[in-house]
């Protein structure tokens, strides 16, 4: 997927300060809608989007990015428009097992129980056959911040835990192994998390913008990581 496409030009480097990025890719339906487009175009469009962004991401130093795919609350929008968010996630893991010169580990982070067998196991297929990959693609499909850490809680319940910590529980968590996100990203204008990474998130840098995610482009992650360098994380220390 990554491997032949042309390179985006790079015009920042990132260091250890900023290993993970993640992005609540929003306002695809709004991108649309204001060109008199069904919902849906704006969510392919996403899709072209996020190949680009990834590329990017992983072309600049960056270890890590989450994106926030499918929320446990998006179910509730019209079958016809969860059908092609569906059929894109579907197509987009058959162009994944495809392209096997991309250098991207695939995670896919949530609840997939609810998914049809054929998907699940397809997304199963992309995670073992990326797993030697070197930059981490953690990608939220069915994932909500409360109920990641709902089903971190019964997972230790189970293992007949009677008193747990901090550790146990990120332990649990869907994005174990991955650092914290150091600097989380949304489009669309609106100043909220929506349930994304809700423990994950403690100490992360905000970035919020009204740029629609179709529109979003390798500037204006160069633009999210300029500002993340002027903040100054203190971590509740002075
Ligand atoms: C984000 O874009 C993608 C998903 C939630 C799947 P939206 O579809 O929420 O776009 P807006 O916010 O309605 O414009
Ligand atoms: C958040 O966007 C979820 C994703 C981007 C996948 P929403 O569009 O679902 O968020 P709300 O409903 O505006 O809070
Ligand atoms: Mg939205």
């Amino acid at each position: 997927m990554f491997g032949k496409k042309k390179q985006p030009k790079q015009a920042v480097t990132v260091d250890e300060r900023l290993q993970h990025i993640a992005f609540i890719m929003d306002g695809n339906g709004r991108w649309a809608q204001r060109r008199g487009m069904p919902r849906e175009f704006g969510h392919s469009q996403g899709g072209a989007t996020f190949k680009k962004i990834a590329r990017y991401c992983e072309k600049v130093g960056l270890k890590y990015m989450t994106v926030y795919a499918f929320s446990t609350e998006n179910w509730k929008r019209p079958q016809k428009e969860v059908d092609a968010i569906m059929e894109i996630l579907d197509q987009y893991l058959d162009e994944c097992l495809a392209d096997k010169e991309e250098q991207v580990h695939f995670r896919f982070v949530g609840n997939l129980s609810i998914f049809p067998t054929s998907l699940r196991e397809k997304m199963e297929k992309v995670e073992r056959e990326s797993a030697d990959k070197p930059f981490i693609l953690n990608v939220a499909v069915n994932y909500g911040g409360r109920e990641e850490i709902t089903h971190a809680c019964n997972e230790l319940i189970r293992e007949g835990r009677t008193e747990i910590t901090e550790a146990d529980i990120s332990e649990k968590l869907y994005t174990v192994g991955c650092p914290d996100p150091d600097l989380i990203v949304r489009t669309g204008g609106d100043l909220r998390s929506s349930n994304f990474l809700l423990w994950q998130s403690a100490y992360a840098e905000y970035y919020f913008t009204k740029v629609l995610w179709p529109d979003y482009s390798t500037n204006d992650v160069d633009e999210a990581i300029a500002e993340f360098y002027k903040r100054k994380r203190r971590f509740g220390g002075v």
